[in-house]
């Protein structure tokens, strides 16, 4: 098409996906290093430092655990570590991503009751303490931040309800560590887990989580052996306190790229960090709003690590979306599951710059003004630029 330009081969996208999200060019010089032995001086100290920047970034003094593996991997540990068949284990769901867990517990002889709320409301958290407080289930689950809606439920809110019940407290940050705060000893978090390629702003491939005394209590008093070998925490613990010893093969190029990726993070620091992202989730949904589009989840429950925009009437998403990355270079996704079409998903996460933001929203306008969409040229901008200059003289 005339006037088109494919952004695909000059190497200049902007990856505003919710993840996996751009990767600083600090951690792909990492990445671009010969392979190491996984034995070798160079890597185990690296793996052992990497493993104390993990337990600083999730606020807590449990066992921290990297293994090769998305997120997924966390999951799955944790259910097929601390749950017997048979057990109950309550899933707390509001999104896609929440009502994944009730497969792997069923995948896992685990016997799942859920709690439902509609994608995108904030939990009801009387609903959460009545069951909890039944006293019936060895674990419960629930999402950071979940991704199909862009929703961010209390954790240090339901960590109050969690004092009071024996169940284990397991949480999926993958959409939340590093991008907003996470403080798992202080919110009674047993267990949590994370991936590399959301806010960490690592490539894909790292499962990072970390186990509280509470979990290993469960792993150690088990009635029945964990059936799974790879997954098996007991078999990796040696490795995660010593990593010169072996198990499995370590990415050791991944690892490494982590440990750079940590290093960045605990350099800007992390309240820093939480604040970048508040500020820049507050001037892109600005942005949005100044467009005259709504917003899906629920008021004042937003996440800072990505938006989800709805998509105004007579407007096909796909479309817009394909002008974003053709004429523009800006990659953002589409609607989750049932929200496939209705909305969009715009990560801001991770290595993110003010650029970044008001580029996306910039492709954002000039792409639904194409499509004929009735706006202000410059008014998702404008607004965006209004908070993001506060945040630089705030600096
Ligand atoms: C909230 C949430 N949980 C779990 C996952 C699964 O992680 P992965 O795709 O790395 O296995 C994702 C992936 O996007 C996610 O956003």
């Amino acid at each position: 098409m005339m006037g088109m330009v494919d952004y695909l081969g000059n190497e200049r996208e902007l990856l505003m996906i919710p993840g996996p999200t751009m990767v600083s060019p600090r951690v792909l010089r990492i990445l671009a290093k010969p392979v190491l032995s996984h034995v070798s001086g160079e890597f185990v100290d690296g793996y052992v430092e990497a493993l104390k920047l993990q337990n600083k970034l999730f606020g807590t003094e449990g066992t921290p655990f990297m293994l090769s593996g998305s997120g997924t991997l966390g999951m799955e540990a944790a259910i097929a570590n601390l749950v017997e068949r048979g057990e109950k284990v309550l899933c707390v769901e509001n999104g896609f991503f929440g009502e994944k867990w009730a497969e792997i517990v069923e995948g896992h002889g685990g016997v799942v009751d859920r709690l439902r709320f509609e994608w995108g409301e904030a939990l009801d958290l009387k609903r959460v303490e009545e069951k909890l407080s039944s006293n019936e289930y060895k674990a419960f689950t629930v999402e950071h931040v979940d991704t199909s809606t862009g929703i961010a439920n209390r954790l240090d809110k339901v960590g109050e309800l969690a004092k009071n019940t024996d169940a284990l407290y397991i949480v999926d940050s993958v959409c939340g560590v590093g991008g907003m705060p996470v403080k798992m000893d202080e919110w009674n978090i047993d267990f949590c887990l994370t991936g590399s390629q959301k806010a960490i702003a690592a490539p894909p491939g790292t499962s990072m989580f970390c186990l509280n005394e509470k979990a290993w209590g469960a792993i150690e008093n088990r009635k029945t052996p964990i059936s799974d070998y790879y997954c098996n925490l007991t078999r990796w613990k040696p490795i995660m306190e010593n990593p010169r010893g072996y198990f499995a093969t370590p990415a050791t190029g991944n690892v490494l790229g982590m440990l750079e990726a940590l290093k960045m993070i605990h350099e800007e620091g992390l309240e820093a960090r939480w604040r970048r992202h508040e500020v820049f989730s507050d001037a892109f949904k600005a942005g949005i709003e100044a467009l005259g589009l709504g917003q899906f989840p629920a008021k004042g429950s937003e996440a800072h690590t990505l938006s989800v925009p709805k998509i105004p009437e007579g407007i096909d998403d796909a479309d817009m979306r394909g002008l974003m990355r053709i004429k523009y270079g800006v990659i953002i996704a589409g609607g989750l599951g049932k929200l496939g079409g209705q909305t969009v998903r715009v990560g801001h996460m991770g290595n993110v710059t003010t650029n970044d933001i008001t580029a996306t929203l910039s492709a954002l306008e000039m792409s639904l003004m194409e499509l004929g969409y009735d706006m202000e040229p410059g008014s998702g901008v404008g607004a965006a630029e209004k908070i993001l200059t506060t945040h630089m003289t705030e600096a």
